[in-house]
């Protein structure tokens, strides 16, 4: 089985691979092909895949594509893993939503939208390429801003792309920790956008075992997200919010850490992976540890302006290992590959099984997932605070999308102007300016 990696030299590409070494089984994936549009970058993360498969007799071959079309030819699956502008680009966004006092971020808010604007396009021009070179392959998203880059590619493949996220996931397993419940046979009640979700339930052999947290605050500070909202607002909540909402519910103490941090994410990552390559530039350089040192410097510092902000303190050490996106992407290969029935949080269309959004809406929900794809489950509706934010950011996205699609500046100004954390037209219009001035990317807005 061929196994396409587009975004081949982005940097969590070895736990993906790390997770295909572990896999054994007849019909695994045998050969993964690289592509990116760094080569040198590709070529850097090549050298940790072999680092990583010395010894390993069945490791998976690793080959560097030159082109998109060579690397999709044939392939069974296809990551798209990408990151338009580069950390570079990811910084920029930060900065400039920052510098109008708006959220900089890299999903949400401002940030994100202007990474949207980034991504549609490129995003939509790979699934045209998929569709021709590769129509049979399977296509699993993990480019931010997943949701809105899954229903662009959607328009163009069907059901045959399939975006994923780490964070449902990890939620659900940080809960059955402290439940003390086996997180393979737990059934999270989840719904919502990517990055824009809240754990309603959590169902164990036909039991909803939340309200024990619930019903507990020692039990509820005692891990990530209860630390970052607090007992007392989950309480009121009824339900865990997806980490991603701190930027909506404290959207301005979050603001207020970043904008007096030294550097944004972006740019903190920008010279991790700038360190990162300098040192692999000597061909002696040792690739596997200087990767997992750097990985595990990101791991540490992951939204630690939010925890500071919310005095959560550091990260629990269970959160820093993998098996977030490899294990999603892996569980999720076998399932169709096999057709291994399996049930994941996943974004796909939601046909009707999130109330209140149409059809074609990419939604992140529990799906079953076999040899015909993910199919999503039908949940209980949300809330109506949950479902305004819901339906207010799938509004945003579908701006994105009408911005790329017609290469619109107003519909650009309107994606901005219509997001919750984005305070005033003006400032919208001058985001748009802004953003256009500095990203070439966007020089196909009019
Ligand atoms: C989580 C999210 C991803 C996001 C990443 C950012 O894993 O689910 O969608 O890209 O965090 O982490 P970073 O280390 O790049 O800030
Ligand atoms: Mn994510």
């Amino acid at each position: 089985m061929r196994l396409t990696i587009l975004g081949g030299g982005g940097f969590r590409l070895p736990l993906v691979y790390g997770a295909l070494l572990g896999d054994h089984e007849k019909g695994r994936v045998t050969d993964v092909v690289l592509y990116d549009v760094d080569g040198r970058r590709a070529a850097a993360m090549a050298r940790v895949l072999a680092d990583q498969a010395a010894g390993v007799p069945d490791a998976p071959r690793v080959t560097v594509a030159g082109t998109l079309d060579e690397s999709l030819r044939g392939a069974d699956f296809v990551f798209s893993a990408i990151r338009v502008g580069g950390a570079a680009g990811r910084a920029a966004d930060e900065r400039v939503a920052l510098a109008e006092g708006v959220l900089g971020q890299e999903t949400v808010g401002a940030g994100g939208i202007a990474y949207g604007l980034r991504t549609v396009p490129v995003a939509e021009e790979i699934a045209r390429r998929v569709a021709e070179v590769a129509p049979d392959a399977w296509v699993i998203n993990f480019t931010n801003p997943a949701g809105l880059v899954t229903e662009a590619m959607s328009r163009v493949l069907g059901g045959r792309v399939i975006g994923i996220c780490d964070s449902p996931v990890g939620l659900a397993r940080r809960v059955s920790r402290v439940l003390g419940v086996d997180p393979e046979a737990a059934w999270p009640d989840y719904a919502g956008l990517n990055h824009l979700g809240w754990l309603r339930g959590l169902r164990v052999a036909g039991r909803d075992e939340l309200p024990r947290l619930l019903a507990d605050p020692a039990l509820l500070g005692s891990f990530e997200e209860g630390r970052l909202f607090g007992p007392e607002w989950i309480r009121s909540l009824g339900a865990v919010p997806n980490e991603y909402l701190h930027y909506y519910y404290f959207n301005r103490e979050t603001v207020a850490a970043y904008r007096a941090a030294e550097r944004t994410r972006g740019a903190f990552l920008q010279e991790q992976q700038d360190t990162f390559h300098r040192a692999l530039a000597d061909p002696a350089a040792p690739a596997l540890a200087t990767w997992d040192r750097v990985r595990a410097e990101r791991e540490a510092s992951y939204m630690a302006h939010n925890r500071e902000a919310a005095g959560a303190g550091e990260r629990d050490a269970a959160d820093l290992e993998s098996g977030g996106y490899e294990r999603v992407a892996l569980a999720l290969m076998r399932a169709i590959a096999h057709d291994r029935r399996a049930t994941l949080v996943l974004n796909v269309p939601g046909r009707g099984a999130l109330p209140g959004l149409d059809a074609d809406a990419v939604v992140e929900v529990p799906c079953v997932v076999d040899a015909n794809g993910a199919h999503p489950v039908a949940v209980s509706p949300l809330p109506d605070h949950a479902m305004g934010l819901v339906c207010a950011v799938k509004a945003v996205e579908r701006e994105v999308l009408a911005a790329a699609a017609g290469g619109s500046r107003a519909r650009a100004v309107s994606a901005f102007a219509l997001h919750p954390l984005v305070d005033s037209v003006t400032v919208a219009r001058r985001l748009v300016d802004a953003y256009t001035a500095v990203h070439p990317g966007l020089a196909y807005l009019r």
